[in-house]
């Protein structure tokens, strides 16, 4: 029997496989296919101060072995996030959850984040500072050491839930960034969010999305993400949710060799709504073949 649990930072997961956001709703969506506690964690949607109503359509692109997208941050608001996506979740997943909190300026984030500290279900905040689908705020937070570390820091002074930071890959130096958030005193970071992508339609001669750019993801960027994760891991001493084009048992155990706790399924849910559970189904045979018995073991251990 082997044993797939992982501690990241103050949560104990059963094991390593957590949806990300964007791609898997407030979660209960998804429990009228399948009993959503078989999952490690749920990092729920994006979420900002007000409501959003998101981009203009189209907002999606499909790619060879993925996709861009440019949603815009769609979501209710923290508050209604809090009245009702929460407790609805809770009715059918009992473990705790991950809040990505997004915003467009520090009051923003600071705000959301004072709000998510006060509930109990929320058992990590996710901060995001690496959405490529908004202006003036989301990624332009993450492409500098400086910002990064401002928000960060301010958005420490009002948490004492463990907080993990989003990073981008269309930085210069996704390490840099990282070492700024250890810095202001985040407890982890989350990597990689989408790249930046675009696609032309060649009927109309026009870019594919309404907002012309967006975000691309799937199993195309997995070698990406993975170099990023290792290079971070060498950076910081801070736990990183690895993500970016997993869609595989196997994907899970090769971002942990790269230096991941825990691992995040993006795309891969949009494509199948099962990939998760099947991930996590698969993981115990994928490391009684590799002679893996304490998944936690492995971490970090391609360095
Ligand atoms: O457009 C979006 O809502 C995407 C968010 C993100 O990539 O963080």
């Amino acid at each position: 029997m082997v044993n797939t649990s992982v501690q990241l930072s103050t949560m104990h997961l059963d094991n390593p496989v957590i949806p990300a956001s964007g791609t898997f709703g407030f979660g209960y969506e998804f429990a009228e296919l399948y009993d959503i506690n078989v999952l490690g964690s749920i990092s729920m949607k994006g979420t900002t101060r007000e409501p959003r109503f998101g981009n203009p359509t189209p907002r999606i692109a499909e790619c060879t072995a993925g996709l861009i997208n440019s949603v815009g941050l769609q979501n209710p608001g923290i508050d209604k996030v809090i009245e009702h996506e929460i407790p609805e979740l809770s009715k059918y997943y009992t473990k705790p959850v991950i809040a990505n909190i997004s915003g467009f300026a520090i009051d923003e984030y600071v705000e959301c984040c004072e709000k998510a500290d006060k509930v109990d279900k929320i058992g990590m905040i996710e901060l995001n500072i690496s959405c490529p689908n908004v202006h003036n705020g989301g990624m332009s937070f993450g492409t500098s050491a400086e910002s990064a570390y401002e928000v960060t820091k301010a958005v420490r002074a009002v948490t004492s839930k463990p907080l993990f930071v989003k990073l981008t890959p269309n930085a210069p130096s996704i390490a840099e960034i990282a070492v700024a958030c250890e810095k202001a005193g985040a407890d982890g970071v989350s990597l990689i969010n989408t790249l930046l992508g675009m696609r032309i339609d060649l009927k109309t001669r026009k870019p594919v999305i309404a907002n012309v750019k967006g975000g691309f993801s799937g199993p195309a960027v997995f070698p990406v993400a993975l170099r990023m994760v290792y290079e971070v891991y060498e950076a910081v001493n801070i736990p990183i949710m690895g993500m970016g084009g997993v869609s595989s048992a196997a994907d899970v155990i090769e971002m942990m060799l790269a230096g991941a706790t825990a691992v995040q399924v993006g795309a891969a849910n949009l494509k199948d709504p099962y990939a998760c559970k099947n991930i996590i189904d698969e993981l115990p045979i994928e490391m009684a073949k590799l002679g893996i018995e304490n998944l936690s073991d492995i971490i970090g251990g391609a360095h």
